[in-house]
């Protein structure tokens, strides 16, 4: 029965636990891309700037990981780079996660 669960667990797992991506890749990846519009620390979360704090991106209701693999295959805003690979993508969401307030 253990065993059972723990084949099965990957797949069930919430998005945002840690079962994918590096976070700690993803935060080299957005002080590179994202930290000169976005303010990227832990610490600040405040919802009414523009563009948010990923503090507070990563605590709305509507965040998920496919909503952010979708919306980052997507423009927004002057963000001047919109490819990433597969990994760095994982990385990026998997560091927004990590902001989440548990
Ligand atoms: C040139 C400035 C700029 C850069 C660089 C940038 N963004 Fe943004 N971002 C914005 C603006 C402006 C908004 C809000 C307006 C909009 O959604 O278009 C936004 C909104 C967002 C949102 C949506 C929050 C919501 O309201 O749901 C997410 C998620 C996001 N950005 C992630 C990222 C990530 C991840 C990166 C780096 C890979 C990044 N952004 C780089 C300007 C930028």
């Amino acid at each position: 029965m253990v065993f059972a669960c723990a084949l099965v667990s990957p797949v069930v797992m919430p998005a945002g636990a840690q079962g994918f991506g590096d976070p700690a890749a993803g935060r080299v990846i957005a002080s590179a891309e994202c930290a000169q519009c976005h303010r990227i620390s832990e610490r600040e979360h405040d919802p009414n700037r523009t563009p948010p704090d990923f503090g507070a991106v990563a605590n709305m209701p509507s965040f998920t990981e496919l909503s952010m693999r979708v919306f980052l295959q997507t423009p927004h805003g002057q963000m001047p780079r919109l490819q990433f690979t597969r990994t760095e993508l994982d990385d990026i969401i998997a560091y927004l996660a990590s902001l989440r307030r548990r």
